[in-house]
C-alpha cells in the first residue's frame, strides 16, 4: 500500500480484489487480507503485476449511426468549415440520411464493432445518444439499438438527443420540431428507452430557449438533463445547463467564467471532449483553470461520432485531455472513472472499493500515468464487468 497522501491514484501495491456476486467484496494489499479471504475465491485470476483500474466509463458517445463522414472530412481538410458544411445540409444531416435508411440490425451491427474496440480498451460503461434520426421512429430505433448493445456485457446508458439538428422537413418550422421532440419523442423515449435527454445548444443547433423547452419536457418525464454547450460559440449554455439542473454540460470550449461558477454551484459536471476539439482543429480551449478553481468535476469522454470525433479509443481521449487541455494523467483517469459515473446517475461504480460494482480493467503498464501517456496504448489485459470477464 502506498502511504503517500500525495498519491492521486490511491495506489495499493500487491493487491487483491475479491469479487462476489458482481460486487467488489474486499480490496487491499494481499498481506492485509483477513484470513480465508484469498482461500475463499472460487476462481483466481493472476494479473501478473499489471495495474488494475475501475472499468472505464465513457459518458458521452454517439456510437449508433449509419454511414461515415470521410468525404466531409476530406473537404474540411481542403478548407471547408464544420459549420459551413452543416449549413449546406451536410454534417449531422448527412448522417441523418444514412441513419434513417438503416435497419435496427444495421445500426446494432455497426455500433457493436465500435463498442467491441472500446471494451478491448477497458470500457465497461458507455453512454449512447440518439440524434441522427430526428423523427420519432428513427430516434427510438437508435435508442433500441443502443439498449441492445447491453448484450455485449457493458452497461449502456441511453440519451435522447432529438434536438441535435433541425431536420429538412421542418425547415421554417423550428417551433413545430421542438413540439415534436417535447410532445412525442420525449414521452415515448421516457417509457423505458432513454435515461436522459440532451440538446445541441449552438448556432447550427438550437437556441437556449429551445433547449430549455427540451430539458423541461425531459424533466417532466423523469429524464435527467445533459447539454451540448458552448462548443463553437458562447451562447451561455453552461449557465443554462446549471440553471436547468442538468447533470452535465459537455464540450464547453467557449464557456465563460460565470458559466463555470454556475456549474459548480449547481453540481453540474464538465464533460470534456478533446477528440472533437482535435478533429475539428479548434483553437479555443475549455476554461480548465476556472473549472478547477470552482470545483467543477472534470469528466473526459470520447464523443465517438462520425462527424467530429471518429474514435473508439478511450485512452486516446485521456491522452488528448492531457496534451490538449492540460489535465494531469490522474485527472484524466478520474474523468473516465470516478467522476464519470455520477454524470450517468451511476454511483455504484468507478472506484475500486468494497460494495461497488465489480467493473475492472487490468493493464500491462508500469504506472497509471502510462494510460494517458501512450497515444492509444495497447488493449487491456483483462476487462471485467459486473464480475464477469469480458476479455
Ligand atoms: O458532440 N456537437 C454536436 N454533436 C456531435 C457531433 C455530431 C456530428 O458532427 O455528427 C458532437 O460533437
Ligand atoms: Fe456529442
Amino acid at each position: 500500500m502506498s502511504d503517500s497522501t500525495e498519491d492521486p491514484y490511491g495506489t495499493v501495491r500487491n493487491a487483491v480484489v475479491l469479487v462476489r456476486d458482481g460486487l467488489i467484496d474486499w480490496v487491499g494489499a494481499a498481506s492485509d487480507a483477513p484470513e480465508g479471504v484469498i482461500a475463499s475465491a472460487r476462481e483466481d485470476i493472476d494479473l501478473g503485476g499489471g495495474w488494475v483500474t475501475p472499468g472505464l466509463i465513457d459518458a458521452h458517445t454517439h456510437l449508433v449511426f449509419g454511414g461515415t463522414r470521410a468525404g466531409e472530412w476530406e473537404r474540411r481538410l481542403g478548407g471547408a468549415s464544420y459549420e459551413d458544411i452543416a449549413r449546406a445540409g451536410g454534417g449531422i444531416l448527412s448522417t441523418v440520411r444514412a441513419t434513417r435508411s438503416a435497419s435496427l440490425d444495421d445500426l446494432v451491427l455497426g455500433a457493436r464493432s465500435r463498442l467491441e474496440t472500446m471494451i478491448d480498451f477497458g470500457t465497461t460503461t458507455v453512454e449512447i445518444k440518439s440524434g441522427y434520426g430526428l423523427e420519432p421512429e428513427a430516434e427510438l430505433r437508435m435508442l433500441e439499438a443502443a439498449r441492445t448493445l447491453g448484450n455485449t456485457g457493458v452497461s449502456v446508458s441511453t440519451t435522447l438527443l432529438g434536438a441535435h439538428a433541425l431536420p429538412p422537413e421542418f425547415q421554417g418550422d423550428r417551433a413545430g420540431y421542438i413540439d415534436l421532440v417535447c410532445d412525442e419523442m420525449i414521452p415515448r423515449a421516457a417509457d423505458g428507452l432513454a435515461d436522459a435527454v440532451d440538446a445541441f445548444c449552438e448556432g447550427i443547433g438550437f437556441t437556449p430557449e429551445e433547449c430549455t423547452r427540451v430539458l423541461e419536457a425531459g424533466a417532466a418525464h423523469g429524464l435527467a438533463g445533459r447539454l451540448h454547450a458552448d462548443q463553437l460559440s458562447d451562447l451561455e449554455g453552461a449557465a443554462l445547463a446549471a440553471r436547468m439542473g442538468a447533470r452535465s454540460a459537455d464540450h464547453l470550449e467557449y464557456t465563460n467564467e460565470a458559466g463555470a461558477e454556475a456549474m459548480a454551484a449547481a453540481g453540474c459536471a464538465a464533460v470534456l471532449l478533446p477528440g472533437a476539439f482535435y478533429f475539428l482543429q479548434e483553437t479555443r480551449k475549455p476554461p480548465i483553470e476556472a473549472f478547477r478553481e470552482y470545483g467543477v468535476p472534470l469528466v473526459v469522454a470520447t464523443d465517438s461520432n462520425p462527424g467530429s470525433s471518429p474514435t473508439t479509443h478511450p485512452l486516446v481521449a485521456m491522452n488528448q485531455a492531457c496534451v490538449l487541455f492540460g489535465l494531469t494523467p490522474a485527472e484524466a483517469l478520474a474523468g473516465m472513472t470516478r467522476l464519470a459515473g455520477p454524470v450517468l446517475g451511476l454511483d455504484d461504480r468507478g472506484v475500486i472499493e468494497a460494495g461497488r460494482r465489480a467493473d475492472l480493467a487490468c493493464w500491462a503498464v508500469g504506472s497509471p500515468a502510462e494510460l494517458s501517456y501512450w497515444m492509444g496504448g495497447t488493449p487491456a489485459m483483462a476487462v471485467i464487468a459486473d464480475g464477469r470477464r469480458l476479455r
